[in-house]
């Protein structure tokens, strides 16, 4: 294959989607990464996860050969363009870690010269970009806006619309100067939505506080959800009232809120916050929802130890199969504390789980973890009340089968969906 147009470091539910994207305008684009397994997967043109419409994305870009696969950071210079797609986690000291970052810089330094370009996709704390550009400078003696060229272009798309967000969705491009910010518009002018030209630090910013936002919002309803059970009263009756006809927005829902860039996202602006300690509170809040479920399912059941319950959904999001940093994984594990028989279902993650039935078969509790479409029907409902022990209790956060209750026995949930519906 001739020399790529661009290079993605990190093929990951980020970097994977956006190669695909890039070969399927008709860039060459060499992928890297350094998983055996998921190369191996890719080069064979099978998805190693679900993104929706991925797999014929996948299936076009492996049969025009534009899309060329290496597992040596190095092979990134062959391109001009140099995009990274990390993974950037956070310590639990409140610090982003930029570890996987500063190790493929160090790779790359040699390689790198006069006119390469290089662009953080992967989420970063405020003053990361300027930091990438430094140390390039002060490693290499290249001048960055003349030698080469860098700055941040975050990705905001969402898990599953990946393929249709690209085409639409504004793209933020913060370059360290004018001649970075330029070159990096022009890479991504092929997918054809506006592009937003801003500063570094306002790109950074800009896409952590979309996260940051989307975090605050949904931790409201989750501390309502608790406080509506301290006082008796029903969350989404409340919910009715502060949202019906009030022309100044609304409340959203309750739900287990994680994931891998909502739980770690707002440790970045919390790192060197000048307010610390309100987004340490979000995420509190987000994650207690577990323990409150687990709690509320005690008061009414009294000890769970030998009960069976099931936990429906491992994924932290609603038809994916993406696990990370899920909710219900901490769910299972308090309620193994709790020496209850927990079993599992997950139509969709790669965790071997158990089948619909035998997961809910004689269960004396069933926590809708993950509202999957699939859970959300009147057949899913008539299951569970047919295999559930008499009378099981149905813990629904999501209100998936419109009972509008968080904790309800299982008749009482088919009495009100039907009256509700
Ligand atoms: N997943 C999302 O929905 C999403 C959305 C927006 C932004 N982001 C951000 O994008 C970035 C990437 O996220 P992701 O979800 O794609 O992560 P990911 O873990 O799915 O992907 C990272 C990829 O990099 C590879 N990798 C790790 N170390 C490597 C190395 N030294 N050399 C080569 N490859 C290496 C891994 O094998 C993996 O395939 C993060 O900063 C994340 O916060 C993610």
């Amino acid at each position: 294959m001739p020399a790529p147009d661009v290079s993605v470091i990190g093929l990951g539910r980020v970097g994977l989607p956006l190669a695909l994207s890039f070969a399927d305008r008709g860039l060459r684009v060499l992928g890297i990464d350094n998983d055996e397994q998921r190369l191996a997967a890719i080069g064979s043109a099978k998805m190693p996860f679900e993104e929706t419409g991925g797999q014929e994305v996948l299936d076009r870009v492996h049969a025009s050969g534009r899309l060329e696969l290496s597992d040596n950071i190095v092979d990134a210079a062959k391109a001009r363009d140099i995009i990274i797609t990390l993974g950037t986690p956070s310590f639990a000291h409140i610090e982003i870690d930029i570890s996987d970052i500063r190790s493929a810089l160090d790779e790359l330094l040699p390689a790198l010269g006069s006119g390469h370009a290089l662009i953080l996709r992967s989420t970063v704390a405020p003053g990361t970009t300027e930091f990438v550009a430094g140390y390039l400078t002060k490693k290499s003696g290249l001048r960055v806006g003349s030698d080469i060229f860098v700055g941040h272009a975050p990705e905001r798309i969402a898990a599953g619309r990946f393929f249709v967000e690209i085409e639409s969705l504004p793209c933020i491009v913060g370059g360290v100067d004018a001649a970075s910010s330029a070159r990096i518009g022009q890479l991504f002018e092929a997918f054809g939505a506006p592009i937003v030209q801003t500063t570094p630090v306002q790109a950074e910013l800009a896409k952590i506080w979309t996260n940051i936002l989307r975090y605050t919002t949904f931790a409201l309803p989750n501390l309502l959800m608790m406080d509506c059970e301290q006082h008796d009263a029903n969350v989404f009756e409340v919910i009715d009232l502060i949202n019906r006809d009030y022309p100044r927005g609304g409340i959203a829902s309750p739900g287990f809120t994680a994931g891998t860039c909502l739980r770690k996202d707002f440790a970045f602006s919390e790192e060197r916050s000048k307010a610390p300690g309100m987004l340490l509170a979000v995420s509190r809040v987000n994650e207690s929802v577990p323990l409150f479920l687990v709690d509320g399912i005690k008061r009414r059941l009294g000890s769970l130890s030998g009960k069976k319950i099931a936990v429906l959904g491992l994924a932290f999001k609603r038809d994916t199969d993406d696990e990370r940093d899920s909710l219900s994984h901490k769910l299972v594990r308090l309620l193994e504390r709790e020496l209850a028989d927990v079993t599992i279902h997950d139509p969709f993650v790669a965790t071997e789980t158990d089948s619909f039935e035998d997961a809910v078969g004689g269960a004396d509790v069933v926590v809708l973890a993950t509202n999957h479409s699939a859970f959300c029907t009147p057949e899913a409902l008539s299951t569970l009340v047919e295999l559930g022990t008499d009378d099981c209790l149905v813990v629904d956060p999501w209100d998936c089968f419109g009972a509008a209750q968080v904790f309800a026995y299982a008749s009482e949930v088919v009495a009100l969906s039907k009256a509700n519906s």
